[in-house]
């Protein structure tokens, strides 16, 4: 399956934020991801619906598929902030909300997909009753709330278990993202294990080409 590569907004010049959103997706980027945090579920803050809607509206990123990543608890009085700004895909930790598969039941019937996030020490258990619900697992390879942390070594593990659990349940058209320190080498960590969407924030927005990091990120697609 072809690697989709969705560039975090997280690493991105914010006073710039439109512009940059433009160049990722120029690059060869094929996603935006919204990394959505609250200063509670995770320690840090970043934007909310309002620069969803922004990136929605500014015409260089109007058609742009926006892959938002909410660390936020809670979680339910955000879908319909999200629904409205145009999201396209909601993405959450299970543990952030009271009753996760009532979460993921009410972003659907507001018309987004849904992903689910495990963070590094969450099981794959938490998975089995909202899988029927998703359209995408996003397993995260650094503890969420931070750009710029290095890749979770142990990482490949959970990503092949994943890999074996969907499609050993019939689930094999269930993307399976990965977030957190994502390079040319994790990269291929991450492919070869049976990821086939990764998230980059500073591989991408810290290089000197855009392009370049993009293309790169994608080699473990060739190897
Ligand atoms: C953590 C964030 C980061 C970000 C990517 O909560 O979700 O993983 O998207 O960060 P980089 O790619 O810069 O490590
Ligand atoms: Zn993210």
């Amino acid at each position: 399956m072809p690697i989709t590569v969705a560039a975090s907004l997280l690493a991105a010049d914010f006073a710039r934020l439109g512009e940059e959103a433009a160049a990722a997706l120029a690059a060869g980027a094929d996603w935006l991801h919204l990394d959505v945090m609250d200063n509670h579920y995770v320690p840090n803050l970043t934007f909310g619906a309002l620069a969803c809607r922004a990136l929605r509206k500014h015409p260089q990123t109007a058609d742009a598929f926006l892959d938002a990543h909410l660390m936020t608890e809670p979680v339910d009085s955000l879908i319909t902030p999200f629904a409205e700004a145009g999201a396209n895909r909601l993405t959450f930790h299970p543990e952030a909300s009271r009753h996760p598969h009532r979460t993921a039941a009410a972003i659907n019937a507001a018309g987004m997909r849904c992903g689910i996030a495990l963070n590094p020490a969450t099981p794959l258990a938490t998975l089995a009753h909202l899988l029927p619900l998703a359209d995408l697992v996003l397993l995260m390879t650094v503890n969420p709330g931070f750009g710029g942390q290095p890749f979770i070594a142990d990482s490949p593990r959970k990503i092949r278990e994943t890999r074996q659990l969907l499609d050993s349940t019939g689930n094999e058209k269930i993307l399976l993202q990965t977030d957190g320190g994502i390079n040319p080498k994790t990269a291929k960590l991450c492919a070869t294990a049976g990821a086939n969407v990764l998230v980059a924030g500073n591989a991408i927005f810290a290089a000197p080409n855009y392009q370049t990091a993009i293309t790169s990120l994608r080699q473990g697609e060739k190897d």
